[in-house]
């Protein structure tokens, strides 16, 4: 039987082989843990260790493996924490390389009401710290962001005020960590207040993007509301093809 067919595609030992090592990843063994050596398996399966390297490759393209020089190809965490970061707007900017920064910032106590309460689920009457930022990088506004944080969470974060990242501030001051989010992204056009604050013409494109954060509690920690300038700014992402 021929392991690789003349037209260079994997042959049925090679397909065996992937369908074996897809049922290790996916069943028996834990993230980090160690697949067999490529000398096992070629063994195991009659083929050449380049038709073991080859399939341990392209499952390295998947995401669902990684390999250490001289310790051999591991188990990766489930793609869906890999490809998608939950990321501060000043993470996001230093990655790029730019100075993150914010403008007319303030920063008040008021009571939740509806809207605001029912995506913290929060009563309407029950506190909310309400920061509103115009954030900059290398000083050039990118966007405006309201986030709301409960109050009992985060006692006297108005009174306190905020000038650096909001997530560092609740990580150092409140102890509360961020584990993931609820997020969605809507197109939408920069009314003539919003387009002067962000120094563009009125009516130009925008992200609106809407964030329900939480912690390993699965408390939610905020519900955020931040317009990007579309002519600026983008969604980067890596995706993984699933079949
Ligand atoms: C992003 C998120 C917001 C979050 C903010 C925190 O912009 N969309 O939900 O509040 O980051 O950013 P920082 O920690 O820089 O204040």
């Amino acid at each position: 039987m021929a392991e690789t067919a003349g037209n260079g595609r994997t042959g049925t030992k090679g397909a065996q082989l992937r369908s074996y090592l897809l049922g290790l990843i996916e069943g028996e063994l834990k993230p980090h843990e160690k697949l067999p050596t490529e000398r096992d398996l070629a063994e195991t399966f009659g083929v050449t260790r380049l038709t073991v390297r080859r399939a341990l490759d392209q499952l390295g393209y998947e995401g669902r493996v990684y390999r250490t020089q001289g310790a051999g190809t591991f188990v990766s965490e489930p793609r869906i924490a890999k490809s998608v970061e939950l990321t501060s707007f000043t993470q996001d900017m230093r990655a790029r390389g730019l100075v993150p920064g914010s403008l007319d910032t303030m920063v008040e106590e008021i009571p939740a009401g509806a809207e605001i309460g029912a995506r913290l689920a929060l009563s309407p009457r029950d506190l909310v710290a309400h920061i509103s930022r115009v954030r900059t990088a290398d000083g050039e506004p990118m966007c405006i962001e309201n986030t709301y944080v409960p109050a009992k969470l985060a006692p006297g974060l108005a009174a306190r005020g905020i000038t650096g990242s909001l997530y560092q501030m609740l990580t150092e001051t409140y102890h509360l960590k961020i584990e993931k989010a609820e997020q969605s992204i809507h197109a939408t056009v920069l009314d003539p207040p919003l387009a002067k604050l962000l120094g563009v013409p009125e009516f130009s494109p925008a992200f609106k993007v809407l964030r329900v954060a939480y912690d390993a509690k699965n408390q939610r920690i905020e519900y955020a509301e931040s317009v990007y300038r579309a002519d600026r700014y983008s969604y980067d992402f890596v995706i993984f093809r699933t079949s």
